[in-house]
């Protein structure tokens, strides 16, 4: 298959030198489909960076934003524009429970960060942030250092005050627990670093109800619990990253719903923005709000992305989108599962809903994980028309992602779990032979 390598890559400041030889030039995309300058199609189950909850190019996001064009394309955050205000209103409409005033932005980072700057407006006498080990929470600087450690991290100047804490583990706890002792040893190390770790009050803690860019981790109930109990205790705002889980991902409309949070803030991204720039943050209305120019960015409330936003949240309920995520994932680790049992190099198969990704390993009894056969599958997958996931940066480097569209057709997922199904074959045999 033809790899069209645009000629201009060179000129890109994030293109590494001599190129990526697997990079696609992409020029269109619908529903969970894209095709690339080649002519080539291909089932996108990576949903643009998990997304397009909603399929590309949806037409009531189209016509929305085609609509917006030619009525008012920018207005600075000092002006409220229609949409912002019925945005606002749906956001907090359908937050959880005790959520409910909303902050717009355009990335996920910039949420991350405003979250930050909410919490420390409201909790001024403190200097510290705790985050997880393994969590992913952005690339602005100071997103980055609250993520794993950068392997090459050269904007220290710039970054502090985080300070990474334990997590537990499901698939990998700790030597001879179990995952709710793995919880409860993380939760005394969390308690150690609050009373003894830092000087001085905490001001939040931030987490990924599950840890997507890290490795997909899930937590035992204990742990969320816990983390609600650490909070109370000290006084600690809970601040939950939803970038990836939210808007139906987890097959219900927040992570927050399906695993029965009361955080103090959620941050939400990716989804809501049916394939345009938006992010944000709920908050409760009990905490102050910002005071003026804490949080004030020129494109902060862009006018295309709001009535995008507005369209594709509105085109989650009305498809309701969470039902079918959790009926489409439940059909997918199914096949994925019975995969793991005909082969002997898939360890486990996570989920909920279309959260979807398997391990790949070299024994499924140590749990060894195989980095060079998990890039050959999505490799040959991708020659085979299927886009998938693939954990590069950090944690174990051996877990594909199966997070299509929610909106994806059953023969297109089944189509898409094929593919998957003869490369995970086929290289099973190869290392046998
Ligand atoms: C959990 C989480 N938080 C924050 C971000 C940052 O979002 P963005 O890339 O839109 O800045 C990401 C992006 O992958 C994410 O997964």
């Amino acid at each position: 298959m033809t790899q069209a390598i645009h000629s201009g890559a060179q000129a890109l400041l994030h293109e590494p030198p001599g190129g990526d030889p697997n990079k696609l030039t992409l020029v269109r995309a619908l529903g969970s489909e894209v095709w690339d300058a080649a002519g080539n199609e291909y089932v996108d189950c990576t949903s643009q960076a998990w997304s397009n909850n909603l399929g590309a190019n949806d037409p009531r996001v189209i016509a929305a934003v085609a609509r917006q064009l030619s009525e008012i394309t920018h207005a600075r955050p000092t002006f409220h524009t229609p949409a912002l205000l019925e945005l606002a209103e749906l956001m907090v409409g359908i937050a959880p429970n005790g959520l409910d005033r909303v902050g717009f932005t355009l990335h996920g980072s910039m949420a991350v960060e405003m979250a930050f700057k909410l919490a420390l407006r409201n909790r001024p006498d403190s200097r510290h942030i705790l985050v997880l080990q393994d969590a992913y929470h952005g690339r602005a600087i100071a997103t980055m250092a609250a993520s794993w450690p950068h392997p090459n991290n050269v904007f220290g100047l710039m970054q502090g005050g985080f300070h990474r804490v334990a997590r537990p583990d499901c698939y990998r706890p700790r030597p001879g627990l179990t995952p709710d002792q793995d919880a409860e040893l993380c939760l005394g190390l969390l308690r150690d670093t609050v009373t003894k770790g830092v000087d001085g009050p905490v001001a939040a803690i931030i987490y990924e109800p599950i840890q997507g860019n890290g490795g997909h981790n899930e937590f035992p109930a204990l742990w969320h619990q816990g983390l609600r109990e650490v909070c109370d205790e000290f006084g600690i705002l809970l601040i939950v990253d939803e970038v990836q889980t939210g808007f139906g991902r987890t097959g219900r409309m927040f992570a927050t719903d399906y695993y029965d949070l009361r955080p103090d803030m959620l941050v939400f991204g990716k989804g809501v923005g049916g394939g345009f720039p938006l992010a944000g943050v709920l908050a409760r209305a009990d905490e102050a709000k910002f005071a003026a120019g804490d949080d004030q960015l020129t494109f902060g409330q862009f006018p295309l992305s709001i009535v995008a936003g507005l369209a594709a949240v509105q085109a989650i309920i009305a498809d309701d989108l969470p039902t079918r995520a959790a009926k489409h994932g439940e059909h997918a680790t199914q096949r994925l599962r019975a995969l793991q049992e005909r082969t002997s190099i898939i360890g486990d198969v996570r989920c909920p809903g279309l959260m979807v990704c398997f391990e790949i390993v070299r024994d499924q009894r140590t749990k060894e994980p195989a980095r060079e056969l998990t890039s050959e599958i999505v490799r040959r997958a991708q020659a085979r028309g299927v886009l998938l996931g693939e954990s590069r940066y950090v944690g174990l480097g051996n877990l594909i992602k199966v997070k299509p569209p929610l909106d994806i057709s059953e023969s297109l997922l089944d189509q898409a779990l094929d593919v998957i199904e003869q490369v995970v074959t086929e290289v099973d045999r190869e290392i046998d032979m």
